[in-house]
């Protein structure tokens, strides 16, 4: 690598939207410290883009371990280690970092489309535990005014954990509150996890046991680990037909009126498995009433530590694909996109027309086409709000367009400040759900002091949907980026090529999100002239204009702000409670223009799948005409001219 070359890609990863300087390690990892140290996370994205005297991308198609060392033992070397000589390499060469992408993003495939109610603010917790819990959670924000489109179920609404199960004792009748929900405008996502319990007269258990549908062990007795419930059996979904068989599983709960589901522990994630706990009991009772000294004390320590998503666990299971024995670990960052896969292809075979949310914990690299993802287990601290700013525009290179993080940090308590800010980050992510860990400081909008405040930032998001749906929507017909690096946009601009925590969204705005605590205000590059826009409320806003350059923006807790690009067109809808409660028809222009301009609009019903079908798409034209600006919007050979107020469009002179 030359000294100026710069390296993207990786998807889910740690560190900068600049991958050089570090080794990154495609082998999917069920590990909840997203620390600067640590080399995989959930998924395995083994793409990456490079930007220099020569540009292109590489996808090495194997769904073992890969280790990119992005010039970290020698920083102008790049060097791929692939644990087998069996992958595919894919280079893809195109003149700049967008079309590179969209070749590769052609031969992946299109990106997952949620139903347009996942565009909408979504709650979650571990766990809401019973169906008052969840009640009470929907009056909060029904009462309070504060817009929501789906509660989220955690681990506690199953029968002991078992999967496809719900708990007589705290959802006696999960179908009523399903329908009392529905009214509200509230869909229900319940989680499914990937190792069933090991339990006589457990239906799942049993057909699995059954049909031989589990993975196996090295003796070809279904393969044991510990997981939630304790003991459990990996659904073998690398085989066809326990593929069908997993997925079917899910229409139970479907035909109870659920709509979206979340896919979790699929990397897959292990406790223990039999042999590690067996082998770490023998080494405390070889110690008992022994003086531990320094190796003996740290060896048995590690032993423990390591217990958790051990390679040599992973390495003592077998998969059956078409009669093939497959150990485990060859194949190991295929599982959560098989189980994902298992749930797709049951919707879309049994229910063509509908769409369905689904998004998984773990992936790989074409798992876009089928759900979106979460990030995982992270933290509220103040640097994975940097992280997740970082990650996006990485996730969106593999294909991964519907995704986002645990919104305020799942882990750890959170602040009102940091739930603020990230918040005012999460309303660009097309999911956007808060997310905590059991045991932590509450953090629903309504726990807070500055509720106000809360509630407006999310009613922007609402304001926000029309653009992002639109630009979501167009990212994934033309396999673009919803979230881009400066850098794509700006490529000869080098101070652009080094921005690290700004964002495009879309083709119209910059992002540039607040993300230390305590500052009220920040430096921002400008790589063009734009429109900054404030936001207090979607309707409170204020606009100022400014010179490419760099300045320094006023940033005070209660208001979000963004940037149009001149001569770009940008809208906002109105401030609904819910989705299907949105306007999509008045549109508030937003512009500076100085001349005549136009934006291609997409928009749907959020619920069925005709995508292609022209009627989706409309012009908006902002023209300068005796002196005043027109707007006018063109769908189906029909144009509409719009009264304008004349108060959002701006004219350089
Ligand atoms: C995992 C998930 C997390 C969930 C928890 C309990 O840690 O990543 O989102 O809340 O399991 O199910």
């Amino acid at each position: 690598m030359k000294e100026e070359d710069l390296v993207y890609g990786f998807g889910e990863a740690v560190r900068g939207i600049n991958k050089r300087g570090f080794s990154y390690e495609s082998f999917c990892l069920d590990d909840d410290m997203h620390t600067e140290q640590k080399h995989s996370l959930y998924g395995a994205h083994n793409f990456f883009m490079v930007s220099g005297e020569e540009s292109f991308g590489v996808f090495v198609d194997y769904p073992g371990r890969v280790r990119f060392d992005v010039g970290e033992t020698v920083s102008s070397k790049f060097m791929i280690i692939v644990e087998e000589f069996c992958f595919d390499l894919y280079i893809i060469e195109a003149p700049t970092m967008k079309e590179i992408n969209r070749e590769f993003r052609k031969l992946i495939g299109r990106s997952y489309i949620p139903p347009k109610w996942a565009f909408g603010y979504q709650q979650s917790r571990w766990s809401y535990k019973s169906e008052e819990e969840v009640r009470e959670v929907a009056t909060h924000f029904r009462e309070k005014h504060i817009p929501i489109d789906a509660i989220y179920l955690d681990i506690d609404y199953m029968d002991h954990f078992k999967d496809f199960t719900v708990s007589n004792t705290n959802f006696p009748n999960l179908q009523q509150l399903i329908e009392e929900l529905k009214q509200q405008r509230i869909n229900l996502v319940p989680i499914i996890d990937a190792g069933v319990k090991m339990e006589e007269g457990y239906s799942v258990y049993e057909e699995g046991i059954r049909n031989g549908y589990f993975c196996t062990d090295e003796n070809g007795e279904p393969f044991v680990a510990g997981v939630w419930p304790g003991k459990v059996h990996f659904p073998d979904v690398l085989n066809p037909d326990a593929r069908t068989w997993f997925g079917s599983q899910y229409k139970s709960l479907y035909d109870m009126g659920i709509e979206g589901f979340w896919n979790d522990m699929n990397e897959p994630a292990m406790f223990y498995s039999l042999d590690g706990i067996a082998q770490l009991i023998e080494s405390i009772e070889n110690v008992k009433g022994k003086n531990l000294d320094m190796d003996t004390f740290f060896q048995m320590k590690d032993k423990f530590a390591n217990m958790m998503n051990n390679l040599t666990d992973y390495q003592s299971f077998y998969h059956n694909v078409n009669g093939v024995r497959i150990r485990h670990d060859k194949v190991h960052n295929l599982y959560g996109f098989n189980m994902t896969r298992a749930a797709k292809e049951v919707f879309d075979n049994n229910y063509p027309e509908k769409r369905i949310l689904l998004f998984s914990r773990a992936s790989y690299i074409g798992m876009h086409r089928y759900a979106g993802i979460w990030t995982g287990d992270n933290r509220s601290w103040w640097s994975q709000l940097l992280l997740n700013i970082q990650m996006m525009p990485a996730l969106n290179m593999c294909g991964f367009l519907y995704s986002g993080a645990d919104i305020g940090g799942f882990g750890d308590n959170t602040t009102e400040e940091l739930i603020i800010r990230w918040m005012q980050f999460g309303i660009f992510t097309p999911l956007m759900r808060n997310h905590s860990a059991a045991g932590t400081r509450r953090q629903e909008p309504y726990a807070w002091e500055k509720i106000d405040v809360i509630r407006k930032i999310i009613g922007i998001r609402y304001g926000l949907i029309p653009y992002l749906y639109s630009e979501y929507m167009k990212a994934v017909l033309n396999n673009e980026m919803l979230f881009y690096p400066l850098a794509f946009e700006y490529p000869d601009d080098s101070r652009a090529r080094g921005v690290e925590n700004q964002l495009m969204v879309g083709e119209s705005i910059m992002i540039a999100p607040m993300y230390i605590q305590n500052a009220r205000g920040r430096y921002v590059y400008l790589p063009e002239d734009m429109l900054l826009v404030r936001l207090k409320s979607v309707k409170e806003r204020e606009y100022s204009m400014y010179k490419k350059g760099d300045h320094y923006i006023d940033v005070p807790l209660d208001e979000v702000v963004l940037f149009v690009r001149k001569n770009h067109i940008f809208f906002l809808g109105n401030e609904a409670e819910s989705v299907p409660e949105l306007d999509s028809e008045n549109l508030e222009i937003i512009a500076w223009a100085d001349e005549d301009i136009s934006y291609q609009r997409y928009d749907d019903d959020g619920e069925t799948k005709k995508y292609r079908a022209s009627e989706h798409y409309s012009t908006i034209w902002v023209e300068w005409e005796n002196n005043q600006y027109d707007i006018k919007v063109q769908k189906d050979n029909n144009t509409i001219f719009k009264h304008y107020d004349g108060q959002n469009i701006f004219h350089p002179f």
